[in-house]
């Protein structure tokens, strides 16, 4: 479906995000990998997490809805032999993670997904898990991938690339492995895994290595726990883009997670001048939750360092067209990533950016964005989006700024992460509609 978004005055209210996606995987599957029941409560019950749920279930694990958003999850006391192929769909996340957390046991499992996944590098985890001992048969290391699995035995593992994804297959697979498991990453990527690991009871910990704290897993069982998901802060961005670049608006988004490794883009924010805060902040899972308090804003470019990339990795495409309504130019670099996201995403943006009017340059790991203000983006495009739901959000919030509405070609896919994202806009007071 088409959808097109038109200019508003303002937006107000308060609203709840949906959950956040990468904690809902987790939860589904270390749940699944733990003896005993595990309760998740307030899972995202998006298309992306619904495979992985699947996933489990193929596994042997059961996985159900015991009401919206309230799911238990039984382990089988380990995976299982599965009878079909794991279609892990549109998620990079189900994949790796899942890859990782089979491979260490006497199993063989086919795994494909859609069209975009199977375009992306599956080479980054099937190469330390190979190290580990694990096999897998596949053309290039994309999937569709068997993965053969087995004894495996504890590696340290130099990442190439700060991804929470390697570092949680390796993991993972630490689990079941003779020896111990450490994992070093350029920088810190999100550490989910790593905490809700120490939540089910596994035998982690870290180890300082060339002045930087690397998690460290040994062989471990792991017990049911209790999961609450909150607001996931990737689509909590959303809103938060739209109050910043229209008007006089006021959002309160609330219960939304704050952990600092997912907090790139809130950092960026501030330094371009946002009228952001958090509030009522409070930790009752071992994550960090608060308010975000945000209203319209004057906003200048701002060059954020490149080491914060990977703590706003999913944030890029938003933070490029709010950057378009802030005054000067935004230089964002160190995030080569975005190429192999769920579509070349800097490719993607820097075409949607110019078709609005926005004066742009693409950069090998990034782009800069050279702003002209509020009220300045012309828009009136119809934008390509590959498939990908944060290019389509992306675009449909410029289009509540801009002069002329801004049509996105494919909006289905918005439901692989924010199920529901149009009626959530719509009752702060945005227009968007079926085009
Ligand atoms: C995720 C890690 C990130 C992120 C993705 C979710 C996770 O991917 O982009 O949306 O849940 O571990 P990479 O590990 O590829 O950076």
């Amino acid at each position: 479906m088409r959808l097109r978004a038109r200019s508003v005055r303002l937006l107000n209210g308060q609203v709840r995000p949906p959950s956040d996606k990468s904690i809902s995987h987790r939860a589904l599957i270390f749940g699944a990998l733990a003896t005993g029941k595990t309760e998740v409560t307030a899972l995202l019950e998006a298309a992306d997490v619904l495979n992985t749920a699947e996933a489990v279930r193929q596994l042997g694990a059961n996985a159900e809805q015991i009401e919206p958003g309230r799911w238990l999850v039984t382990g089988a006391g380990g995976f299982r032999q599965p009878a079909e192929t794991i279609d892990c769909g549109n998620s990079g996340t189900a994949a790796r993670l899942l890859l990782g957390a089979v491979a260490g046991y006497k199993l063989s499992a086919r795994f494909d997904g859609d069209q975009s996944l199977r375009k992306r590098p599956m080479n980054r985890v099937v190469a330390p898990l190979s190290q580990m001992g694990a096999r897998f048969d596949g053309v290039e290391n994309r999937l569709p991938l068997i993965v053969h699995g087995g004894q495996l035995k504890g590696i340290t593992y130099r990442s190439p690339v700060s991804s929470a994804q390697i570092k949680s297959a390796v993991l993972l697979a630490g689990l079941r492995a003779e020896g111990e498991t450490v994992l070093i990453e350029p920088e810190r990527s999100r550490d989910h895994t790593e905490r809700m690991l120490g939540v089910f009871g596994a035998n982690i910990d870290t180890v300082e290595i060339e002045g930087s704290l690397c998690p460290r897993v040994r062989a471990s069982e792991l017990k049911a726990a209790n999961v609450y998901v909150p607001a996931d802060p990737s689509s909590a961005a959303f809103p938060v883009a739209a109050a910043l670049i229209t008007g006089k608006s006021e959002v309160r988004v609330q219960d939304v997670l704050i952990n600092p490794l997912r907090l790139g883009l809130y950092e960026t924010l501030l330094e371009m001048g946002a009228k952001l805060r958090f509030e009522e902040r409070r930790d009752p899972i071992g994550e960090p939750i608060a308010d975000i308090v945000v209203s319209g804003s004057e906003l200048v470019g701002v060059t954020p360092p490149p080491k914060r990339a990977p703590s706003m990795i999913d944030e890029f495409p938003i933070l490029s067209v709010i950057a378009a309504f802030a005054d000067g130019e935004t230089r964002i670099t160190g995030a080569a990533e975005l190429r192999v996201k769920e579509s070349d995403r800097i490719t993607l943006m820097v075409e949607g950016l110019r078709a609005c009017s926005v004066e742009v340059e693409e950069l090998s790991d990034g782009l800069i964005v050279r702003g002209r203000g509020r009220k300045s983006v012309r828009g009136g495009a119809q934008i390509r989006t590959m498939g990908d739901h944060r290019v389509a959000m992306s675009f449909l919030v410029m289009g509540l700024a801009s002069k002329e509405p801004i049509v996105v070609d494919e909006a289905d896919m918005i439901a692989t992460s924010f199920p529901g994202f149009t009626d959530f806009m719509r009752s702060l007071g945005a227009d968007i509609a079926p085009a």
